[in-house]
C-alpha cells in the first residue's frame, strides 16, 4: 500500500465529507431560552444565534446521521483514490455522484445532512447567516471536536466542524496538482476553498432535525 492510500485509509471518517452537496436552508428564528450569542462580521451580516448545547440527545441524534451519510459516501470515494491516485477521478465524483448521494440519504431520511464552509468551493454550500454565525465561533474557538447545537425555532441544528487533514491537502491546499487546479477553475470558477494549511478549519456539516 502506498503512502497516499494508506494516509487515507486512517482518515476514513472525514474523507466521505469531501462529497457533498446543499439541501434546503432555514431562517433564524429569535425564539430563545438558551445561550444567545451575536457576532458582527463587519458590515455584512450579523445574526442572533440560540445556542441549544445542553440538549445532549438532539446532538447524539444529529451526529449518528453526520456519521452515517459520512459512511454511505467511504466506499466509493475510497475505491476511486485508490484506484486513481492523482483524485481526478475522486474529484470528478465529489461534484456529480456526492451530490446524489446525498440526496438518497436526505430523501430516506426524516434528518437532512448538508456541508457548509465559510471559504466554499460550491455556492450551492454558500453558508446562511446562523451558519456563518456558528462557524465564526469554531474558527475562534478552535474547538473542533465538539458540535454545537442550535435552536432554530421548530427546528434544531446540530453543527459538526472539519479540520483540514493531510489527505485534503491534495483538493483543498497550497500545492493542488496542474491537472486538478484545471477541473476545479472549469467546475467552480468563483472557487474559494484552496490555500488550506493543515489543521485550519474548513467548515461544518450540518444536520437539520425537525421538532
Ligand atoms: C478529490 C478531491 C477532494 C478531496 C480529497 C477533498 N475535497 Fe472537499 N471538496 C471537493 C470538491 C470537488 C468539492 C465541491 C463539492 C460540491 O460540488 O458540492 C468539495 C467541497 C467540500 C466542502 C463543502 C463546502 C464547499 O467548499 O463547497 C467541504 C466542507 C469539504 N470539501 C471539506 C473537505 C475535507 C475536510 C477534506 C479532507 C478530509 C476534503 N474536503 C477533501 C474536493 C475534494
Amino acid at each position: 500500500m502506498n503512502k497516499i492510500v494508506s494516509t487515507l485509509l486512517f482518515s476514513t471518517p472525514l474523507i466521505f465529507t469531501a462529497c457533498n452537496p446543499t439541501t434546503n436552508q432555514v431562517v433564524p428564528s429569535s425564539n430563545n431560552n438558551h445561550t444567545q450569542e451575536v457576532i458582527n462580521q463587519g458590515s455584512t451580516i450579523s445574526s442572533t444565534v440560540t445556542y441549544a448545547n445542553d440538549k445532549k440527545a438532539i446532538k447524539n441524534r444529529g451526529m449518528l446521521h453526520i456519521k452515517s451519510f459520512m459512511e454511505t459516501l467511504q466506499p466509493t470515494l475510497m475505491g476511486m483514490i485508490q484506484s486513481d491516485p492523482t483524485y481526478k477521478t475522486a474529484l470528478g465524483a465529489c461534484s456529480t455522484l456526492g451530490q446524489s448521494m446525498a440526496d438518497d440519504y436526505n430523501r430516506a431520511s426524516d434528518v437532512k445532512i448538508r456541508r457548509t464552509a465559510l471559504r466554499y468551493r460550491n455556492p450551492k454550500n454558500k453558508p446562511d447567516a446562523t451558519d456563518k454565525t456558528v462557524m465564526e465561533r469554531f474558527l475562534a474557538t478552535k474547538e473542533f471536536n465538539e458540535p454545537l447545537v442550535v435552536d432554530m425555532g421548530d427546528s434544531y441544528r446540530v453543527y459538526k466542524a472539519l479540520e483540514v487533514k493531510q489527505p485534503c491537502l491534495a483538493c483543498h491546499g497550497e500545492n493542488i496538482s496542474q491537472d486538478l487546479q484545471k477541473m476545479l477553475i472549469r467546475k467552480y470558477p468563483t472557487d474559494m476553498a484552496t490555500n488550506f494549511k493543515l489543521g485550519d478549519f474548513r467548515g461544518a456539516v450540518v444536520a437539520e432535525i425537525k421538532k
